[in-house]
């Protein structure tokens, strides 16, 4: 006979977020218009990627016209993401935006964000052998002992997996870590990544919590 009373309740601390959405088609057109445009502009004259190459373009893809789509886009998705966070609407800046083209056998190592609040990648190119993204347990404790268990959960796994889809933005904290395994398919996978910070932040939100308001 147990000694406790019942299962155990679990309380959940500190959990770590992915907010997974997918843009609606006629938006979707119009961004991966803009953005295939902008990604032609800028690889005129340059070879074809060679296999196992990462073509990534400058960060400031969000200050040409043709992203104006995609930075109104993420601008809405990451307001539902504060609100969600219970922060509620507040400026953000997209701080950085660049494309991705991944050749075949191309991966990515683990990275994050530094310096930015969110984080997030919008998809127009992905297919089986290139779908998915990984993000690891920021927890660096976590991986001292790791016994054997049963079966995966988000209690016990240090990395979860994330399936993707044309169309799809993933928005996560700026301080997840993640990974891109190795593209396993015959064609380039094609993505654009962004930063997000809260504008001014020095100026409205830099003050002590503690100081007089
Ligand atoms: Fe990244």
């Amino acid at each position: 006979m147990s000694s406790t009373t019942g299962n155990p309740e679990v309380i959940r601390l500190f959990p770590s977020y992915v907010s997974k959405m997918r843009v609606t088609d006629p938006v979707r057109d119009v961004i991966d218009r803009g953005v295939l445009a902008a990604i032609g502009e800028l690889r005129v004259g340059r070879p074809d990627l060679v296999e196992g190459e990462v073509w990534q373009s400058p960060p400031s893809l969000h200050k040409l016209p043709a992203i104006l789509p995609l930075v109104t886009c993420v601008s809405e998705a990451a307001d539902r993401v504060l609100d969600f966070l219970n922060i509620g609407p507040r400026a953000l800046s997209m701080t950085g935006c660049w494309a991705n083209v991944a050749a075949p056998r191309a991966a990515v190592k683990m990275h994050a964000h530094p310096n930015n609040f969110l984080s997030g990648v919008y998809y127009l190119k992905v297919q089986p052998g290139a779908d998915t993204i990984n993000f690891h347990d920021p927890r660096p404790q976590t991986g001292i002992i790791r016994p054997p268990v049963i079966e995966l959960t988000a209690y016990n796994t240090d990395q979860v997996i994330v399936t993707v889809e044309n169309g799809g933005l993933l928005i996560f904290p700026a301080w997840l870590l993640h990974s891109v395994d190795e593209n396993r398919s015959d064609r380039p996978r094609i993505s654009v990544s962004f930063n997000l910070m809260f504008t001014a932040y020095a100026e409205t939100m830099g003050a002590p919590l503690w100081g007089e308001p």
